[in-house]
C-alpha cells in the first residue's frame, strides 16, 4: 500500500494521506539556517548546531508522535469550526490532504468546509530565516469569515537543557513584541548575543508569547484555548514556556485568495550593540527589521523558491542518467543525490532518529558520506577533508567524531575505532579524482587542531595507513581496538555493567582481536594511496604500499579465508569470528562486500564463493542482512551486537549501509543482474508499494531494516542519516553505471543487467560535460572495451579529460560476452 506517489517532474514526493505510519519529514535549509519538517508540519529549526542553537521545541518519542511544529490554526468565526489545515495538531477531518516534500522546500494543503489552506515553507538562499507562506482560498459561494492562528513554541536554545534543567529554565524566558513581531530573547540579557524572531505579514488581531495562556490550562497544541474561542490574549512571556503565535482576521469573498506570510528567523548582534537605547534590555532591532520587512513580502517567496529550484537543478544537474529503470532514475537524479547532501549538512545530528544533541560529525561517516556528494560541491568537500583532517591525531588514529561548532575532535562517544582512519584516505583519494586537485595533498594540516604541529595532508595520509600497519594481529590482520565499522562488534569491552556505553568503556587488555573487514578496507586504502603517491612522483613510498597491500591480501587469503566465505574477526583470545566453526554469527556481511570491493578473491575464485553464501545464507526479499544465524543472547565477548534483539540493528538487520559493498562486489565479478537486484531490494522507491510494512519514508534510505528473525521483519528504521546513502549512490552509479571519476579521466565502465538496452547520462567532471550513450546489444552483459568519443575511437573504457567548458559526446557498446 502507498501514502503518496512520486512526481517526478517536479522533484517532489507527494504524500496524499496525512496518517503515514510514520511522520515522513523533509529537510528546510542548507547552509546555515536549518530544520526538519514532517508531512503534518511537526518538526523544529535550529542555527547550525541542533542542540546549542535550537529556536524551536519538539517533543522526541512522544505520544502522540510529531509533537511540536510550524502550525496553523484556521477558525470560523460564523461557525465556531476551527482546524489543523495540516492535520496535525487537531487531527482534523480534512478533504483533499496533500504534502509536497521537494527538494529544501515543503508544501502542506487541505480544505475543509469549502477553505483550502496550502502553506508552503522555505528556508531562502543566504539566510537565517524561515518562510511560511500561507494561502487561504474560499471556495464557498458565500462570505468566509476567518481567523488565523500561528503557533511555534521557543526552545531556550540549548536542546538538552531545556529538555532537563527545569528549576533554572521555567525562569528565564523572555520575550519582546513590537510591531506584531515577537521576539524571543531568552538569555540576551546576558551571555547570548543572539535572539530569535517570529513576525507576520498581515495587520494582527492579536498575539500570544505565553504558552499557558494560548493552549489554556491543561489543554495541548491539540486545542488551544485561543482558538476555541477565536482570540488570542496579548500575553507576554516571563519564565515559563515562551511561544509565538499570531492572530489574523480575514474576511474571503467567494473564489479570493490570500496570502498571509509568516517569518521565523534567527539574528546576531554585535556585543556592543545588543541593546536600544544603550544601558536598555531592549533588542537593538536596527539590522534585523529590513530582513523581516523584505521577507515578509509575497513576492520576495516566489523568487526565493525560484531560486532554490535554480540552485537544486545546478547541483543534481552534475550526473542525470535515463536507464530502462524508474526506480534507478529517480533515485539517481533526484532522491539519493539529495539524501546524500542532507548528510552533508546535517551529518547524523538531527532526524527523526537523532534527536540533535547527541552525536557531532562521526570521523568515519563524514569521510564515507562524502563519497557521494564530492562531484556535487568539490569547493566543499575539500573544506571538509581539511576539517576532519585536522582532528587526526598525531599517531594517525581519530576521534571518533567532532563538534561542528568547534571543528574540534572530543572522545564522547569513544575511541580506538581502528578502521578510522583508513576512510579518510578513501574520501580524499575520491575528492582528487573527482576534481584533479593533487595540490590539496600538500596543504599543511595540524594535527589534533594543535597550531605549530602542521604537516602535508599527504604525511596525514601516510599516518593512516602506518596506524594500522602498527597494530597488527598474530595472524598479520589489523587489531580491531574498540570496533571498526560495525561499533557494535567490541571484541574488547567484555562489559556487564547494565547501561555502561560500550564506545566508552576501558577495553580489557592482552587481547588479540583483529578485523578481517579492516584489512580489506586497508587493501582498497593503500592502492588509493599508492596511486596518489604515484601522481606525486613518490615512487618509492607507492611501491612501499602495494607492498604492504600485496601483504594484507596474503594475510586474508592464508587467515581470513573460512572456506566458503571471508572470516569476520578474531576475538580477544583468538578465536574466530562468523566463522562456520561458530555456533551463532557464523557469516558476516561485511568482509565479503569489503574484501571483494577490494579485488582480494578475484583472482582464485574465492570473491565468487564469498558472494554465493551471501546470496544463500544472507540475502532476503527485503536485503542483505548483516550477520547470520542472528545472536539470539548476550555473548560478553561480543559486545553490543548481541544486545540487540535478532533482527535488528547490527544484530542481524538488514543493515543497508553494507548492501552496496555487495551490490559493488557482484559488479566486480561482472553479475550486473544480481547487482541491480541487490540494490532495488532496498530501494525505498522499488519498496514504495510496501510502505505500510517498510513505514519509513519512500524516497530515502533508511539505516537498517528488520532482518528475518525479527517479527518485524522488513520494517525500516532510522531514516535520512546514514552512510547507506553515499555508498548506494556510489554503488549504482559508479560501479553498476560504471561512471567513475579517475585520475586521468572519466571511466565509462557498465556492468550491466541483462535486460538491459543501455542507458543515458549527461555527467559534468572538471568543468565539461559529458553525454554519454551506452548500448547493450541483445545478449550482451559484458564489459566496454573501447569507446567512441566525439566521432573518434578511444581503447578502453577511459575517457580522455576534456577541457573545462566543452561538450563531449561519449558513445560505448558492452561488448557480448561476459569477461
Ligand atoms: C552507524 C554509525 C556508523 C557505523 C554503523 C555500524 O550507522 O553511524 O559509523 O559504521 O552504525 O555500526
Ligand atoms: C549504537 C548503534 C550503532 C551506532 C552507534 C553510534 O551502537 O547500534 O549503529 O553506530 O550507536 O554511537
Amino acid at each position: 500500500m502507498r501514502f503518496g506517489r512520486f512526481d517526478d517532474d517536479t522533484r517532489e514526493y507527494v504524500i496524499d494521506r496525512p496518517d503515514t505510519p510514520l511522520p515522513w519529514i523533509n529537510y528546510l535549509g542548507c547552509e546555515d539556517y536549518f530544520g526538519i519538517i514532517s508531512n503534518t508540519a511537526g518538526g523544529y529549526s535550529f542555527y547550525r548546531d541542533a542542540r546549542l542553537r535550537r529556536l524551536t521545541r519538539y517533543r522526541y518519542n512522544n505520544v502522540p508522535p510529531d509533537v511540536g511544529g510550524r502550525y496553523l490554526y484556521l477558525r470560523d468565526r460564523d461557525s465556531g469550526d476551527a482546524w489543523s489545515p495540516s492535520w496535525q495538531p487537531m487531527r482534523s477531518d480534512l478533504d483533499g490532504y496533500r504534502c509536497r516534500h521537494g527538494l529544501g522546500y515543503t508544501v502542506i494543503g487541505s480544505r475543509r468546509a469549502g477553505i483550502e489552506a496550502e502553506t508552503l515553507y522555505l528556508v531562502p538562499l543566504g539566510e537565517t530565516l524561515e518562510v511560511w507562506r500561507a494561502r487561504i482560498t474560499n471556495h464557498r459561494d458565500g462570505t468566509a469569515q476567518l481567523s488565523l492562528f500561528s503557533a511555534v513554541e521557543f526552545c531556550l536554545w540549548d536542546a538538552w537543557d531545556d529538555a532537563t534543567n527545569f528549576q533554572r529554565n521555567l525562569s528565564t524566558g523572555e520575550v519582546e513584541v513590537e510591531d506584531g513581531v515577537i521576539y524571543h530573547k531568552t538569555e540576551y540579557r546576558e551571555r547570548r548575543d543572539h535572539f530569535a524572531y517570529f513576525a507576520c505579514s498581515a495587520d494582527l488581531a492579536g498575539f500570544d508569547t505565553q504558552r499557558e495562556a494560548f493552549l489554556g490550562p491543561y489543554q495541548g497544541w491539540d486545542r488551544p484555548l485561543a482558538v476555541e474561542r477565536g482570540r488570542s490574549s496579548g500575553s507576554i512571556a516571563h519564565g515559563w514556556a515562551p511561544c509565538g503565535s499570531h492572530h489574523v482576521e480575514l474576511t474571503l469573498e467567494p473564489g479570493e485568495a490570500r496570502d498571509v506570510v509568516f517569518v521565523l528567523g534567527y539574528a546576531e548582534n554585535p556585543r556592543e550593540a545588543k541593546f536600544d537605547p544603550p544601558g536598555s534590555q531592549t533588542i537593538d532591532k536596527t539590522r534585523v527589521r529590513p530582513v523581516v520587512e523584505r521577507h515578509l513580502r509575497p513576492e520576495a517567496v516566489d523568487t526565493a523558491w525560484q531560486r532554490l529550484r535554480d540552485h537544486w537543478d545546478g547541483l543534481l544537474g552534475s550526473l542525470q542518467v535515463t536507464t530502462p529503470v524508474e526506480h534507478v532514475d529517480r533515485m539517481v537524479n533526484v532522491w539519493n543525490a539529495y539524501q546524500c547532501m542532507v548528510t552533508f549538512n546535517l551529518s547524523r545530528s538531527a532526524s527523526s532518529f537523532e534527536s540533535g544533541i547527541g552525536r557531532g560529525m562521526g570521523f568515519r561517516d563524514s569521510n564515507q558520506d562524502l563519497l557521494g556528494f564530492v562531484h556535487m560541491i568539490p569547493d566543499k568537500a575539500r573544506e571538509r577533508i581539511l576539517d576532519i583532517a585536522a582532528t587526526q591525531l598525531p599517531s594517525g588514529g581519530a576521534y571518533h567524531q567532532y563538534q561542528p561548532l568547534t571543528k574540534r575532535g572530543n572522545d564522547a562517544i569513544g575511541s580506538g575505532f581502528n578502521d578510522d582512519p583508513l576512510w579518510l584516505v578513501l574520501a580524499v583519494a575520491a575528492y582528487v579524482k573527482e576534481t584533479g586537485d593533487l595540490d590539496i595533498l600538500d596543504g599543511p594540516v595540524p594535527y589534533d587542531n594543535r597550531p605549530g604541529s602542521e604537516s602535508p595532508l599527504h604525511d596525514h595520509l601516510h599516518r593512516c595507513l602506518r596506524y594500522t600497519l602498527d597494530r597488527l594481529g598474530p595472524h598479520g590482520l589489523p587489531l580491531i581496538g574498540r570496533a571498526d565499522w560495525n561499533d557494535c562488534l567490541n571484541l574488547n569491552a567484555f562489559s556487564d555493567t547494565p547501561g555502561e556505553s560500550f564506545q566508552t568503556t576501558e577495553n580489557r587488555e592482552g587481547g588479540v582481536a583483529e578485523s578481517v573487514f579492516i584489512a580489506g578496507l586497508f587493501v582498497a586504502a593503500a592502492a588509493e594511496l599508492a596511486d596518489l603517491d604515484e601522481r606525486l612522483g613518490r615512487d618509492d613510498a607507492a611501491a612501499a604500499w602495494r607492498e604492504a597491500q600485496q601483504a594484507m591480501h596474503a594475510a586474508v587469503r592464508s587467515h581470513g579465508w573460512d572456506g566458503a566465505w571471508f572470516l569476520r574477526a578474531y576475538d580477544h583470545d583468538g578465536g574466530p569470528v562468523g566463522s562456520a566453526r561458530n555456533e551463532e554469527g557464523r557469516i558476516f556481511v561485511e568482509p565479503q562486500g569489503m574484501c571483494v570491493l577490494a579485488g582480494i578473491g578475484l583472482d582464485d575464485g574465492t570473491a565468487d564463493t564469498a558472494l554465493a553464501s551471501v546470496a544463500e545464507h544472507l540475502a532476503t526479499p527485503h536485503g542483505i542482512m548483516l550477520v547470520q544465524p542472528a545472536y539470539s543472547r548476550y555473548h560478553v565477548e561480543l559486545g553490543e551486537i548481541s544486545s540487540y534483539p535478532p533482527g535488528y540493528k547490527e544484530n542481524a538487520s538488514i543493515f543497508c549501509h553494507t548492501n552496496p559493498w555487495v551490490v559493488i562486489a557482484e559488479t566486480r565479478v561482472g553479475n550486473g543482474d544480481r547487482a541491480l537486484d541487490y540494490y532495488l531490494r532496498i530501494s525505498p522507491s522499488a519498496r514504495e508499494d510496501l510502505s505500510e510494512q517498510h513505514r519509513c519514508e519512500p524516497y530515502v534510505h533508511a539505516q537498517t531494516i528488520a532482518g528475518r528473525d525479527a517479527p518485524t521483519h522488513g520494517e525500516a528504521k532510522n531514516s535520512w542519516l546514514t552512510g547507506t546513502a553515499a555508498w548506494t549512490y556510489v554503488a549504482v552509479t559508479q560501479w553498476i553505471l560504471g561512471l567513475r571519476p579517475d585520475h586521468d579521466g572519466l571511466r565509462v565502465d557498465p556492468c550491466l543487467p541483462s535486460g538491459w538496452d543501455g542507458y543515458r547520462a549527461t555527467r559534468r567532471f572538471r568543468g565539461a560535460t559529458y553525454d554519454i550513450a551506452v548500448r547493450a546489444p541483445a545478449g550482451g552483459r559484458g564489459r566496454v572495451g573501447h569507446l567512441v568519443v566525439d566521432g573518434h575511437r578511444v581503447a578502453g573504457n577511459l575517457v580522455p579529460l576534456a577541457p573545462a567548458g566543452t561538450h563531449v559526446t561519449v558513445e560505448a557498446e558492452v561488448e557480448t560476452d561476459a569477461p
